[in-house]
Order: structure tokens, then sequence, then C-alpha cells
């Protein structure tokens, strides 16, 4: 059964900072998904808001959207066959000390000691979170 998937990717400003936004595509590309949409851009408080709702209320929220906002973002939609499972499966575990060498958080990201984790990208959880999250980041697409 063909079961094609969207979902969002943001490197997040830790990543574009550090040059490795050309990296984390390299990636998604080299797995065999598809680009339906990439776009640099800084994110407000009400985009963020939307985008972590379901944090909100919890002690690292306020961090957490005061690091997305510390700079641009490269919002990518990927496509293919169970995309957000697979493109989850790249980046690796929340926390980058812990996540597994060869995933873009065991690789290349790092624990700095600061407020909230800084974890070089993110990638939608569920199909759900994917639906909504395109719908908030390319609401023309
Ligand atoms: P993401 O949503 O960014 O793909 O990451 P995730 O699913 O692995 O992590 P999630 O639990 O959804 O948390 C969202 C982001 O919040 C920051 N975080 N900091 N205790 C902490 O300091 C803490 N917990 C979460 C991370 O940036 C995490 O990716
Ligand atoms: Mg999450």
């Amino acid at each position: 059964m063909s079961d094609i998937q969207r979902t969002l990717i943001l490197v997040k400003p830790d990543g574009v900072r550090r040059g490795l936004a050309g990296e984390v595509l390299r990636r998604i590309e080299a797995k065999g998904y598809t680009l339906a949409a990439v776009e640099l851009r800084t994110a407000d408080d009400a985009l963020l808001g939307a985008h972590y709702e379901e944090h909100q209320g919890k002690p690292f929220f306020q961090p957490l959207v005061d690091f997305m906002k510390s700079g641009p973002v490269l919002a990518v939609v990927a496509e293919g066959h169970r995309v957000i499972e697979g493109f989850r499966s790249l980046a690796g575990s929340t926390e980058p000390t812990a996540a597994a060498p060869g995933t873009i958080r065991g690789d290349l990201g790092r624990d700095w000691g600061l407020a909230v984790v800084q974890n070089l990208v993110h990638g939608s959880d569920s199909p759900e979170s994917a639906e909504r999250e395109i719908g908030l980041w390319f609401p023309g697409l």
C-alpha cells in the first residue's frame, strides 16, 4: 500500500547558526525523501505558541520559545513513505548527549548546560501533528 506522508522539519536556530542547515538537508535527501518546501524564516510568539501548544505551562516553554526566536530557522516539508517516523529516526532522541551516533543530534549536537535543550532539529511526531504543523508554517501548501 502506498502511504506517502509529509512531515514538518525545522532546523532550529542553533543549527542555522552553526551552518548545519545544508547538512540536515543533505541527510534528508540522502535518505531518499523529497523536499516539498524549504524556507528560511524567523518565527514569532504567535507561531511558536501554536507550534509548541502541547508544551504550554511546562517550565521549559518560555526558554524554548525564546530560543526558537533567537535567529532564523529553516522550515522544511519533506515527503515520502513513512517520512514522519523516518525523520524522527534520522534526528535521534531529544537529548543530544544521549542520542545515538549516526543521528543528527547524536553526531552534531551536544548538551550546553542551558535552560532549554538545544538539539538542532524538530520533526513532527505523528500524522496529526504533521498536518497541524505544516498548516501553521506553510498555510499555502
Ligand atoms: P521536537 O519537538 O523539537 O522535534 O523535539 P522532541 O519531540 O524530541 O522533544 P519534545 O518533547 O517535543 O520537546 C520539544 C523541545 O523542547 C525542548 N525541551 N527542552 N527539559 C528541557 O530542557 C527540555 N525538554 C524539551 C527541546 O528543544 C525539545 O526538542
Ligand atoms: Mg516534539
